[in-house]
């Protein structure tokens, strides 16, 4: 059976992935700071609004920018922003209430990517010693419910997550651990290097093998293919 996916915009991307996002999943995309996790929300996000579909945008961390957004899209970004639904919780019990309201707001409209970009900066600001296990609790309920919520309209769900070094391993772990690694179906890790520069590493997919990559470069437009493959010498 053939799984209906909507495009990132980036057709390098793209073709690692199959032809898109999976409508009825969550997809996970983590990297360090700058690595262009916000890009690619929006160059999804305006794929999107391209198939005449709304998109909810949860943006915690003030990443969503109108200029960026007008140079990734050959539209005017006025168009283009009358068709996003912004939500910018500033604390985490608010991106809770948000997540909880999805599925309304999902009735209404006709929405076609929801984005929360990041998952957990907001988590990880509420986090300390003594609530560890609640916040985790409350994580993995958002979690579930956006699961379930693109499970049950085929609304793909895409998240940003960050990262912290893991020196035992001596690689990179996400910020909510297991947590989100299991809720997500697709996981893709991005990394940075010089001149915009960077990869995308496949490390989960129901359907694609493991540790597929893909080099892209960051440019005015947004994620690009780059015209000849590049070295990291
Ligand atoms: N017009 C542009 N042309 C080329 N590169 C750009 C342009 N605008 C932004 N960038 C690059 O995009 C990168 C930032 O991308 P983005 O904001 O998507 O990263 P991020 O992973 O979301 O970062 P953070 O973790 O801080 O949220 C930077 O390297 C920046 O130089
Ligand atoms: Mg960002």
């Amino acid at each position: 059976m053939k799984v209906e996916r909507l495009s990132t915009g980036c057709k390098a991307l793209d073709d690692m992935l199959g032809g898109g996002i999976e409508k009825d999943t969550l997809t996970n995309v983590y990297g360090p700071p700058g690595c262009g996790k916000t890009t690619l929300c929006l160059q999804t996000a305006v794929s999107c609004i391209e198939e005449d579909k709304k998109v909810v945008f949860i943006d915690t961390e003030g990443g969503f920018s109108r200029e960026r957004l007008d140079q990734i899209s050959s539209d005017d970004s006025e168009g283009i922003l009358d068709e996003i639904i912004l939500i910018e919780p500033d604390a985490f019990e608010k991106q809770k209430e948000n997540v909880e309201r999805l599925d309304k707001i999902c009735e209404k409209k006709d929405v076609g990517l929801i984005v929360l970009d990041s998952l957990v900066t907001l988590y990880r600001l509420e986090l300390n010693d003594g609530n560890t296990r609640k916040i985790n609790s409350m994580l993995a309920k958002q979690l579930s419910k956006l699961s379930n919520l693109s499970r049950k309209r085929e609304i793909p769900v895409l998240i940003t997550n960050q990262i912290y070094s893991d020196i035992e391993n001596g690689g990179v772990e996400l910020v909510s651990r297991d947590i989100a690694k299991y809720q997500s179906k697709c996981l893709i890790e991005m990394k940075k290097f010089e001149k915009g520069k960077r990869i995308m590493i496949m490390r989960k997919h129901r359907s694609k093998p493991e540790g597929k990559e893909v080099q892209i470069l960051i440019t005015e437009n947004g994620l690009e293919k780059p015209d000849k493959s590049f070295s990291f010498l």
